[in-house]
């Protein structure tokens, strides 16, 4: 079996990225992971992945001012080297532009706090506090030009609790994503693209 070369991007501290990584370990998965890329050179992530094993790089956004499209280009030629088949975008908080997006689709997988299409962008788990949701949860996602849409491939579910406040309702949301995310590349990266539902009774 030849397996998916998986390139996974970060901003932080990678803790879907430590599960995507350790999940790429199992014996029968159709993925391997060939690359850690960061906009930021003090991303947590990165000491994570080395200590995995697993080549980093940085390419940071700064020196680009504005200029999205520059810094894509640089993005695009460090990832081309590692030859990634999938990319997975993991807590990386930069906005892609449609040519970017439009050069990966259909091979870039998204992980976003809420269950879309409710809550795109930031704040999620207080917006979903604030409109008196009874639950909340994670979404993968195929990227799409638009911010937050896409396919949906995989959704894990949570209560919300009486008490709850936005770092409580997120703690228990970054336990399903650290499920979600792998289960879902596992199967993305053997061809299947039906929608995952997980709630967290099983977790
Ligand atoms: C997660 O909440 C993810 O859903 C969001 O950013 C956070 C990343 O956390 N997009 P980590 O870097 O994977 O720990």
């Amino acid at each position: 079996m030849s397996r998916k070369r998986v390139a996974i991007l970060i901003s932080g501290g990678g803790s879907n990225m430590v599960s995507l990584v350790e999940s790429m370990g199992e014996a029968d998965h159709a993925g391997q992971p060939c690359l850690v890329l960061s906009n930021r050179a003090d991303a947590g992530g990165l000491e994570k992945a080395a200590a995995m094993g697993v080549d980093t790089a940085v390419v940071d956004h700064k020196p680009f001012g504005g200029d999205r499209a520059a810094f894509e280009t640089a993005l695009t030629e460090r990832l081309e080297m590692a030859q990634p088949d999938i990319l997975c975008l993991a807590g990386f908080m930069r906005i892609l532009t449609a040519g970017f997006v439009s050069h990966w689709q259909g091979r870039m997988l998204n992980i976003h706090p809420s269950l879309l299409p409710k809550y795109r962008g930031l704040h999620t788990h207080a917006r979903a506090l604030e409109a008196g949701e009874s639950t909340h949860g994670c979404t993968v996602h195929e990227v799409t030009p638009e911010l937050d849409e896409g396919p949906i491939l995989g959704q894990a579910e949570v209560p919300i609790l009486p008490g709850d406040t936005p770092d409580s309702l997120s703690a228990r949301v970054l336990v399903q994503e650290h499920r979600l995310y792998p289960a879902v590349l596992r199967r993305f990266a053997s061809g299947e693209r039906e929608p995952l539902w997980l709630t967290d009774d099983a977790g």
